[in-house]
């Protein structure tokens, strides 16, 4: 059975007590609700290191106001029987109560619109990007991956002090941004990307996958077949990336999915790409019912 710790200074304690006993330590970052994606991630974790954390927390920072913070599903009890099912065993549960003041910084950014929207952040760049279109929903999703993500990975990374995490390619740009930050701030940390898990159907498994019906998961497969279709015409020579989006847009629409984004980008930069002669991830988030779905699929010609 994993030691439970809740407390961020015991697992500091525990971890530095580990490491010099010259054990390596992987973590495997959650938000719970354990499926086998994750088991997969945990599997992983287990090849690389001497010792595994897998943390538990449900990060507020991470979700925008009108989503789905308050139906996100949790069942501790399940997810410590599921981890303790994995053979080789996970040693650590890391599930802080809280990891940041949430509810203050809430409030603070509501009246105040935060300390760091003053000054520099009322200056000519922002200005700039106000003028370049990137408007309050782009700066919305931009804050939930750099200051929602980021922030809550690189405070676990600081509790946990591991030698290797491992992310699931699932959700590939969070993926990518941690390896960037790790890179670019010299943290002493190597990132794993795990292949993303699939149902038997082909839907990639996701804790949200509960939320929806029968008929919406249905549905939901257009999602995963149009991907691999695109990846087959790919292969056979179809390299133009307007027609290749076109017929996923086209596909997931006709099965009654609403696209948010669906974009073939350099699996690097994440940046647009006209036609496939590198390695491209094609990404696409859509909503089915009030589920929002995102699945990606890595293509190399
Ligand atoms: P969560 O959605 O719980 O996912 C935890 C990890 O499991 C992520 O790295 C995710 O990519 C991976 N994962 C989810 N479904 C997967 C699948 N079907 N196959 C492979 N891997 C899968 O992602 C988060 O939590 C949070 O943003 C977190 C990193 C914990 C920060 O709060």
């Amino acid at each position: 059975e994993p030691l439970v710790i809740t407390d961020k200074e015991q697992m500091r304690k525990w971890s530095r007590a580990m490491r010099s006993q010259g054990k390596s330590i992987s973590l495997v970052p959650t938000m719970g609700y354990l499926h086998q994606g994750h088991i997969s991630l945990v599997r992983e974790a287990l090849k690389l290191t001497n010792l595994t954390v897998v943390s538990i927390y449900v990060n507020p920072g991470q979700f925008a106001p009108s989503e789905d913070l308050s139906t996100y599903p949790s069942d501790f009890h399940g997810d410590i029987s599921k981890l303790m099912s994995v053979p080789g065993g996970v040693d650590v549960v890391f599930h802080p109560p809280n990891l940041y003041d949430y509810e203050n910084d809430m409030k603070r950014n509501k009246n105040d619109q935060g300390v760091r929207k003053n000054l520099e952040g009322k200056g000519a760049v922002v200005s700039c990007l106000e003028e370049s279109g990137m408007g309050h929903e782009t700066w919305v999703r931009v804050e939930k991956l750099e200051n929602g993500v980021a922030t809550v990975v690189t405070k676990l990374f600081n509790i946990v002090e591991p030698d290797v995490a491992v992310f699931g390619k699932k959700d590939y740009q969070q993926w990518r941004i941690v390896q960037r930050m790790v890179r670019d701030l010299d943290f002493s940390i190597r990132i794993i990307g795990a292949e993303i898990l699939r149902d038997n159907d082909g839907l990639a498994m996701s804790s949200r996958n509960v939320h929806l019906s029968a008929e919406e998961r249905g549905k939901a497969l257009s999602i995963s077949r149009s991907l691999l279709g695109v990846k087959s015409a790919a292969e056979n020579g179809h390299i133009n990336c307007r027609e290749l989006r076109d017929s996923v847009i086209q596909a997931v629409s006709e099965a009654g999915g609403k696209i948010d984004y669906a974009e073939i980008v350099d699996q690097e930069s994440l940046q647009a790409v006209e036609e496939i002669n590198s390695p491209v991830v094609f990404c696409i988030a859509a909503w089915f019912g009030k589920v929002r779905l995102i699945d990606n699929i890595e293509i190399n010609l």
